[in-house]
């Protein structure tokens, strides 16, 4: 117990200061011991104190869940949060992000950004003198696959040889939840049209990482995916950026609707999962977002404690409070 106790404590700390720009950033046990301070904070109530502390938040897109729950939670934490949308800061006016990130890390003690290109972050982190945190890039959405794992973890108890199918575009959401899926001993399944699988740079990183024997499928046949998995997941074709694109996606992703058909093919037990926003009718039916199965809704829960338990150990690391 006092050696698991002292694992977990030396986990976090590790944490103190750290980035997260991708799922891979943080090992197996780091993952591990994020996951069970969230289920600490959301079950036993544990209070932190971080003490006036202050996030910024970055934001050069839309965001509900995200950025609602970073606020809550650093309210939460006993700090605050600063809205920093480019179009109401200089950033928007033209002043380059070297001189905001570090004007920025003069007041806030932690960064959270959600842009494009995964490079305008790490430039970020690059400049910028406190901790930046993925708040969803074109790449990858670590602290989703965080909430995701979570609620699988709540569900199943031992994530290790669970089979995890996501069907859809093989995009942020797919490429985070192999990265840390695969860390926590997770088999990924990832069913996607041809021409819209994941990065093959994100797959075999993956795979490197992959823990317990996890493996990580790629396939082209949604009906052969959902055989047996425990989870099925699904996100919207057309992301962020790509609005232009949904009319010819729609056509593209024909037969990957998650839909009553496939559930019945999942194990009997089967949960389901979708990071929300969701288009139902298209990559989900309503039936299924609303089928007994569904755990949506407490997966946006889970954000806002693993958000809590992710800010309290970059900024706070055992010191917990
Ligand atoms: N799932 C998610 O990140 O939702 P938002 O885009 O609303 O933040
Ligand atoms: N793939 C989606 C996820 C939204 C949370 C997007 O990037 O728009």
């Amino acid at each position: 117990m006092n050696l698991f106790k002292n694992k977990f404590i030396s986990a976090i700390d590790s944490l103190k200061g750290r980035d997260l720009l991708s799922s891979a950033d943080f090992d197996a046990e780091q993952t591990r011991a994020l996951l069970e301070l969230a289920l600490n904070l959301k079950y036993r109530k544990k209070s932190i104190n971080l003490g006036n502390r202050v996030l910024g938040l970055v934001f050069s897109k839309a965001s509900t869940r995200t950025r609602v729950s970073f606020s809550v939670a650093m309210a939460h934490l006993g700090g605050q949060t600063i809205d920093l949308n480019p179009n109401v800061t200089q950033l928007g006016r033209g002043e380059s992000l070297i001189d905001t990130t570090r004007v920025l890390s003069r007041y806030c003690d932690a960064i959270a950004v959600r842009t494009f290109g995964q490079q305008e972050l790490i430039d970020y982190a690059h400049w910028s003198s406190v901790p930046v945190l993925n708040a969803l890039t074109d790449l990858e959405h670590p602290c989703q696959a965080l909430a995701d794992f979570l609620t699988l973890h709540e569900t199943f108890g031992n994530l290790q040889g669970l089979i995890l199918t996501y069907i859809g575009d093989g995009n942020n959401v797919a490429h985070s939840l192999m990265l840390c899926g695969v860390l926590l001993g997770v088999n990924i399944r990832i069913a996607s049209p041809k021409g819209f699988e994941p990065n093959n740079g994100i797959v075999e990183r993956a795979r490197l990482l992959a823990k317990e024997g996890a493996t990580v499928t790629i396939m082209n046949d949604p009906l052969l995916a959902v055989r047996g998995a425990n989870a099925l997941y699904t996100d919207v074709w057309a992301s962020m950026g790509q609005e232009l694109e949904q009319v010819q996606r729609e056509k593209s992703f024909f037969g990957f609707c998650l839909n009553k058909n496939l559930l019945q093919e999942a194990d009997n037990d089967a949960i389901i999962l979708h990071c929300l926003p969701a288009h139902r009718g298209e990559e989900i039916t309503s039936q299924v977002m609303e089928d007994s199965a569904s755990r949506i809704f407490d997966q946006t829960e889970n954000r806002l404690y693993v958000q809590q338990a992710l800010l309290a150990a970059v900024i706070g690391g055992k010191d917990l409070g």
